[in-house]
């Protein structure tokens, strides 16, 4: 069984160690955080070994960073990228209970928990985190560091963008995009493409209105 490293001491971190505890996929060895504070205590019964440029010195180990917010992982693997980390050595983690049907295509550093559902031809990119209950489907393309909370359904032919958010229970019509960067709110209900950068909710969503600073 492959040695694993978790990359942030987090909720979701904790949620990939009851994952690949269950699942076997592979042996813990522990997590790397950058609070001080936190090395040499434990999490969930794994250990916290020191900070996250440690990845360097475990070289027999995968990685998988399990920082909930697509910038914040972008951030990490740039920084560990600039430190001669390879790519190969970031693991995919996908809970027993999920299906990778033939024909869908998915990078590595991802995470897929309980009950996601892929049906067809679905491409995921790299460093997606895919919370519990999610459904893609037919032909849908994630690019990397995009985010879905639990429960979130797409229609056939949706594009989220890198780094994009989805929020929980919210959904996409069928060959709509959802920008780099975008973030949809809970229970949304996406008709038509969301912009880069944009936060849209409700039923039919729409872009939230800012207030607008006062000089
Ligand atoms: C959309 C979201 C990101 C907005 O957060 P925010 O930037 O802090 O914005 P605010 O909470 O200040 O809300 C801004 C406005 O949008 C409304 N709003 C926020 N979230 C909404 C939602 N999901 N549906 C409908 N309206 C929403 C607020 O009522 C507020 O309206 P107002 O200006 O008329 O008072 C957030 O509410 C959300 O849905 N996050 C996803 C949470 C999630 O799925 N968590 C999973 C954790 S694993």
């Amino acid at each position: 069984m492959a040695d694993l490293i978790l990359i942030a001491a987090s909720g979701l971190a904790r949620e990939v160690l009851a994952t690949v505890r269950d699942s076997g996929q592979f042996d813990v060895v522990g997590i790397l955080d950058d609070d001080p504070g936190r090395a040499g205590t434990t999490m969930d019964g794994s250990h916290i070994l020191g900070p996250v440029s440690d990845a360097l010195n475990y070289p027999d180990a995968k990685v998988v960073v399990c920082v909930g917010a697509g910038g914040g992982r972008a951030g990490i693997v740039e920084r560990l990228a600039g430190l001669g980390f390879p790519d190969r050595r970031y693991a995919t983690v996908v809970d027993a209970s999920v299906r990778l049907p033939e024909g869908c295509r998915i990078g590595h550093g991802n995470i897929l928990l309980g009950h996601v559902t892929l049906t067809a031809d679905v491409t995921i990119g790299n460093h997606v985190v895919v919370m519990p209950g999610v459904t893609l489907t037919h032909d849908d393309v994630v690019e990397d560091f995009a985010t879905f909370a639990a429960g979130v359904s797409l229609g056939g032919g949706v594009r989220v963008g890198r780094a994009a958010y989805l929020g929980m229970n919210s959904c996409v019509r069928e060959r709509t995009a959802v920008g780099a960067g975008a973030t949809v709110g809970m229970g949304a209900v996406v008709l038509a493409d969301v912009p880069a950068g944009e936060t849209w909710v409700g039923v039919p969503a729409r872009a939230v209105k800012r207030a607008m600073a006062v000089a």
